[in-house]
């Protein structure tokens, strides 16, 4: 066999889009089965993985090799593997771990509405709910399991994104911030580790605030500054705090979904107060963007979207607050800071 693939003819592009979906899945399994955890030690054979994980030893083999492949993994030539710089970050619990977006991704909640995506494109609703009668968010509380990893692998983004929007703001001179829809609280630890003088509140659904006490990253030296608030934003914001941030939760939403949670927000935040979003900034016309991709995840997903700068003008307008400037960050979020008038 020759060293070397023969390249691929114009329009490559296309071609290694059709790659990566593949590789996409064949990241699930390694993230699934725990490959790279099980590789800490060392180079181990896909026999002895096969035998570990219960699977086909040589579907594993090929999968593995199609990894080693793209430098996720090594290969040497006698069907063993070992870690490298990349499948480090498919470990469990390593800073900056991707373990559990993988799994999220290729999870019966988010990999199944793609296989329907023109039923979204035909509609303009999300594929999760035709696939599943309920709503994305109703469909997690109904399965606690998928709840779990959709939990895991949005403390995965924000364990990545956490300290570029912690810096990217001042949260510490309004005194208190409530981070509403926080999941499991780690935005908010980044948050106050980088703002001493600043009291935080996690609120959220009451089972995700579970685990957030189960991941305990408001404990420690964060203990004495952080609460937890069992809240479902469609009826009440729980009031206390001067500043409210949402990362990443309108984009969730249809335009009317958002405004029955700001309009919520709005009843809670004092007339001194500031709302803080952080969402998926969406560059400009033919610029690549994580929010661009996001954007059609959220469309068969949740039923939400991302939006550019004017329309959170216009969506914070209708529901009383007045949108005073957009940060940029480190990461590719904006933080929007609105006034209430
Ligand atoms: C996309 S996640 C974002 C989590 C977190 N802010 C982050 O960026 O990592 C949306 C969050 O909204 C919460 N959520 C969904 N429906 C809710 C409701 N009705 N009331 C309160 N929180 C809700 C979910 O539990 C989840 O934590």
């Amino acid at each position: 066999m020759t060293q070397q693939a023969p390249s691929n003819p114009v329009p490559a592009i296309l071609l290694r889009t059709r790659e990566l979906f593949i590789l996409h899945q064949t990241l699930y399994v390694a993230a699934k089965l725990g490959v790279a955890d099980r590789l800490e030690q060392g180079w181990r054979s896909a026999a002895e993985l096969a035998q570990e994980f219960k699977v086909n030893e040589d579907a594993l083999y090929r999968a593995l090799r199609l990894l080693a492949s793209q430098g996720i993994f090594e290969e040497d030539n006698a069907r063993s593997f070992r870690n490298t710089e990349i499948s480090n970050f498919l470990r469990t619990g390593v800073p900056g771990s991707m373990r559990s977006l993988f799994i999220y991704w290729g999870s019966d909640f988010a990999y199944p509405p793609f296989g329907q995506i023109m039923h979204s494109i035909e509609t303009g609703e999300p594929s999760r709910t035709f696939l599943s009668g309920v709503d994305g968010f109703e469909h997690l509380r109904r399965n606690p399991e998928l709840a779990r990893v959709f939990d895991n692998a949005m403390t995965n983004m924000s364990q990545l994104s956490g300290p570029a929007i912690a810096a990217a703001y001042d949260f510490g001179a309004w005194g208190s911030l409530m981070d509403v829809g926080g999941g499991n609280g780690i935005l908010l630890s980044h948050i106050l580790r980088a703002h001493p003088g600043l009291r935080g509140v996690l609120a959220d659904q009451d089972q995700v605030l579970d685990h957030a006490r189960e991941h305990g990253y408001l404990n420690g030296d964060l203990r004495t500054r952080s609460t937890m608030e069992a809240c479902n934003f469609f009826e009440h914001v729980p009031p206390g705090c001067r500043a409210y941030l949402m990362k990443n939760v309108i984009h969730d939403w249809d335009d009317e979904q958002s405004r029955t949670i700001l309009g919520n927000c709005r009843k809670a935040i004092p007339n001194d107060g500031v709302l803080l979003l952080a969402e998926w900034d969406l560059f400009g016309e033919n610029v690549p963007a994580n929010g661009k991709f996001i954007d059609v995840a959220m469309l068969l997903l949740t039923g939400g979207r991302e939006r550019s700068v004017d329309e959170y003008r216009e969506l914070l307008a209708s529901t009383g607050f007045r949108l005073n400037k957009a940060f940029p960050t480190a990461a590719q979020f904006a933080v929007i800071e609105a006034f209430p008038v």
